[in-house]
């Protein structure tokens, strides 16, 4: 008999998922857990926001079937999407919107989509980034190259290395991914002034922007987190954007985002929809229905709209509370955290080294990934104290 899995190597664990296997674990009770990339609330739990159990009881009443949705998903949802990212600065015709399984997917689905039709294209991505996107691309075959992002001090943007590298590295069709804000781990984003200059780089250069969308209404507001992307936007035909509704709905397992893609022109985007849908067809076929129906029915109710707003508007005053606190209390400690409180989203980098963060956790039950990101909505503000004397004990 031949055992051909018997000589499968077995993967290395998800750095970050290992880590609250390991928190799961510890038993000390000033435990906390600031490595996965989950909103928390003071009592440490990702909450159901309000909204979407109210439109959930909507959807409960009204849905009739379910059959399958097309390849490229409601057509509500799909409307609601292209009004919260693009607003009016590009025409509707240009636009194709394709719901996918979170923002994962949207990020696959692009990556394959590019590596079909752009096949000379390679990605530039910023060093550092969130660790799926390298992952991602690699699986999907499309080479990947890294730009710099950030100085020497690790806690603000390099714009002139970041310019340096797109201007002299990349290559004409090449792709360049952004983050569209809230970046991913290091909280650090370019203000207005900056992604005029990186949209020119990316004009003069003819680069295909792909923007990841995974935090809007987490740095700013709706509105305010969408002014970059459409920077960009205005300065160039054709682009993509992958959204992901996880954090800012908080519908993490409800796997609910989208691809979308800019065309020159309306048959641009027409062939460019009926790739997408091929390399959806093929992969997971269309999909899933009761995510997307959430968002559908609350960005197409004005009650329920203002009503996610609220809420996300407090989950994002939550966490700049938290920073502020963090670095006041840390001030107190005679240490001086305060570029946390330039950085947006829900991460931030500490500035903490690997040997700091690894005390944290074997001696203050402090789980943080090795690179010193830090999820600022997993601090807890009861434990605050505790947290920062033990921050400080490692310094
Ligand atoms: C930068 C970035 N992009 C995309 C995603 C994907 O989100 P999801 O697939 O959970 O919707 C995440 C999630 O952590 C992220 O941080």
């Amino acid at each position: 008999m031949i055992h051909r899995f018997s000589v499968v190597p077995t993967a290395p664990p998800d750095a970050i998922l290992g880590l609250t296997e390991a928190f799961k674990a510890d038993t000390n009770p000033a435990k906390m857990n600031l490595s996965v990339g989950v909103y928390k609330d003071e009592t440490g739990q990702t909450p159901i926001l309000d909204v979407v159990k109210a439109a959930e009881k909507v959807i409960l009443e009204t849905e009739t079937t379910k059959g399958y949705l097309s390849i490229d998903g409601m057509p509500d949802y799909r409307d609601q999407v292209r009004e919260l990212v693009f607003g009016e600065t590009v025409d509707a015709n240009r636009v194709a919107v394709l719901q996918s399984p979170g923002g994962t997917g949207a990020l696959r689905v692009a990556a394959d989509f590019m590596v079909a039709q752009l096949p000379k294209a390679r990605i530039w991505i910023p060093s550092p980034t969130w660790a799926n996107h390298p992952a991602i691309f690699t699986a999907a075959g499309l080479p990947s190259d890294t730009y710099r992002y950030l100085g020497d001090d690790r806690t603000s943007l390099d714009l002139d290395g970041m310019l340096q590298a797109l201007r002299e590295q990349a290559a004409p069709g090449d792709a360049v991914l952004l983050h569209g804000c809230c970046h991913n781990p290091t909280g650090v984003d370019p203000s207005p002034a900056d992604w005029q200059q990186i949209a020119s780089v990316i004009a003069e250069k003819q680069l295909l922007p792909l923007i990841d969308f995974a935090y809007q209404g987490f740095g700013d507001g709706v509105e305010e987190d969408a002014a970059g992307l459409r920077t960009i936007l205005n300065a160039v035909d054709e682009a993509m954007v992958c959204t992901s509704f996880s954090k800012n709905f908080g519908l993490y397992s409800e796997r609910v985002g989208a691809v979308s893609l800019v065309a020159a022109d309306q048959a641009a985007r027409d062939a460019s929809l009926s790739q997408l849908k091929r390399v959806i067809r093929c992969n997971y076929s269309n999909p899933p229905r009761h995510g997307a129906a959430i968002v559908a029915t609350v960005l197409s109710d004005p009650e329920l709209t203002a009503q996610w707003r609220q809420e996300l508007e407090a989950m994002r005053v939550r966490i700049t509370q938290l920073r502020q606190q963090f670095v006041s209390a840390m001030q107190q400690r005679g240490h001086d955290f305060g570029f946390l409180l330039k950085q947006k989203g829900m991460f931030s980098f500490s500035g903490l080294n690997p040997m700091q963060v690894d005390e944290l956790k074997s001696k203050h039950g402090i789980y943080i990934v090795g690179s010193g990101r830090i999820n600022v909505a997993g601090m807890i503000e009861s434990k605050m104290d505790v947290f920062c004397d033990a921050v400080a004990s490692v310094i």
